[in-house]
């Protein structure tokens, strides 16, 4: 049987997944391939570091040159992660005529249009599938399952970490930090958890999802991003009482022209499809105008599923190599991306319902106080809730008020005000209810 040669850079979480995936699944992969796909070598940065999978017969180096003109090798795997020097082993691999299979969101989020319009012009395959979504396979829904659909809104859960810590916190009772050491441990997390916990990662991903599937290029820094370093148990405990969860979306909406997309916590109804979405489980709910509002969920993080999709594209790529049809889907999704653009909203002009907790002292007039200033930025009060003395250390109250939906640029304006009355103490939690049909779906 036909060998395909393959060289990958990187091997931590995902490179070991991927490695083990091959050897293990290697008879499988050759019956439904017809060729058999041979790990020839693989480039990390230290030869002593313990791998926790067997490389029999596989060339382990620090030289990613030598991948890199190894005329055997047809495949790069990119699983290192970060921009440099990432970017340019992969430019190299596609200038070398080697396709390329890459993880790397952060990567394609800032470099994606250099890369995308050197694979198209080399006529070379990329595959990014594991790089949204861990083992979800929405990059190939989006370009093939659904092509005949024009998008109209993405609800997602696409970060594994921040949506485990939240599971952790709100079923078990974790502090914030136990939850991320655990998720650290599980190999969920970035190189740098920032990225994770102040949602970044989850921007970068938005970012590329919304570019293909509305064919403009969407860049990372226009996606209003807030992490989930400011949920505290307390909130999740009041949202639960208000029927919701709380979760970080990563949002894409086409409205009259216009994108909107954020990433931020968000309170979701108890009932809906994304509220049961727990621990390092990933979900994008994605409306098509012809196929309608569709769910698909499965791991987002992690060795094994990651791997998975990581070696879907490979067979992807060596049947494509098979049948001489190498380009044969263009990367961005669209054969002329650049001939679109989208105009993106600003979150000013968000309008949305608001939970909002206020931190006073418990005298007569405060209630009456932030329910005017509310009411002359033309908020309105939905419900609200006032707790007693018990919780909090100092002698303040918490109360609890869910807005009508309201535009967030006023709501900004009133927050500003009612941080100037003097028995409001600390910083007013604000978080958005996302009850669009995308996140409220069940
Ligand atoms: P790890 O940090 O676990 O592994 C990185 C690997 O790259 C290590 O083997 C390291 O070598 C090697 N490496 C780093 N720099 C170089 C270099 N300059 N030259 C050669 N080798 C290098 O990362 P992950 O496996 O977690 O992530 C890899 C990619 O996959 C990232 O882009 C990430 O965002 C993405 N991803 C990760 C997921 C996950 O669940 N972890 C899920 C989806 C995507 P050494 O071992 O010698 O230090
Ligand atoms: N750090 C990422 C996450 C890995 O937690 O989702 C998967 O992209």
């Amino acid at each position: 049987m036909q060998p395909i040669h393959i060289g990958l850079i990187g091997l931590g979480t995902v490179g070991t997944g991927v490695a083990q995936i091959l050897q293990e699944k290697a008879e499988l992969i050759a019956a439904r391939l017809g060729a058999r796909l041979v790990l020839k070598r693989v480039a990390v940065r230290s030869l002593e570091r313990p791998r926790g999978v067997p490389l029999a017969g596989v060339q382990l180096t620090t030289e990613v040159a030598s991948l890199l003109h190894d005329p055997d090798i047809a495949i790069i795997v990119e699983l290192i992660g970060g921009y440099e020097p990432a970017r340019t082993y992969v430019l190299d691999a596609l200038r070398q005529g080697k396709h390329v299979v890459t993880a790397n969101k952060a990567l394609l989020a800032r470099h994606g249009p250099e890369i995308f319009e050197t694979a198209r012009a080399l006529r070379r395959d990329l595959g990014f599938e594991a790089s949204v979504g861990g083992g979800i396979p929405i990059i190939r829904t989006i370009k093939e399952g659904f092509v005949a659909n024009q998008f109209l809104g993405m609800a997602c859960i696409i970060n594994g970490t921040t949506n485990y810590i939240l599971s952790r916190m709100s079923d078990q009772g974790l502090t914030f930090q136990e939850a991320l050491k655990e998720a650290q441990a599980l190999g969920y997390a970035e190189a740098d958890p920032t990225y994770d916990v102040e949602g970044i990662d989850a921007a970068q991903k938005i970012a590329l999802l919304s570019s293909l599937a509305f064919g403009a290029w969407v860049p990372q820094e226009a996606v209003y991003t807030e992490g989930i370093t400011r949920i505290t148990p307390l909130d999740i405990g009041y949202a639960r009482e208000l029927g919701y969860r709380i979760k970080l979306l990563a949002l894409a909406n086409l409205r009259q022209g216009r994108l909107d997309v954020r990433v931020h916590p968000a309170l979701v109804p108890a009932r809906s499809w994304l509220a049961n979405v727990g621990g390092v489980y990933n979900a994008i709910v994605i409306h098509g105008d012809m196929v309608g509002r569709n769910m698909l969920i499965g791991r987002g993080a992690g060795a094994l599923p990651t791997g998975s999709a990581v070696v879907g594209d490979i067979v992807d790529v060596a049947r494509n190599i098979l049948n001489n049809s190498t380009g044969r889907v263009p990367p961005q999704a669209y054969h002329t991306p650049e001939a679109r653009s989208l105009p993106l909203q600003d979150i000013g002009e968000l309008v949305c319902k608001y939970y909002l907790r206020f931190q006073v002292l418990d005298q007569p007039g405060v209630l009456a106080a932030i329910a005017g200033i509310l009411g002359q930025h033309a908020i309105s009060i939905e419900s609200v809730i006032q707790k007693g003395r018990g919780s909090a250390k100092d002698d303040t109250v918490s109360v609890v008020m869910m807005t009508h939906e309201a535009q967030e640029g006023n709501l900004r304006h009133a927050l500003a005000a009612i941080a100037a009355v003097p028995s409001v103490r600390g910083e007013t939690v604000c978080i958005r209810v996302e009850e669009t049909e995308e996140a409220e779906a069940q």
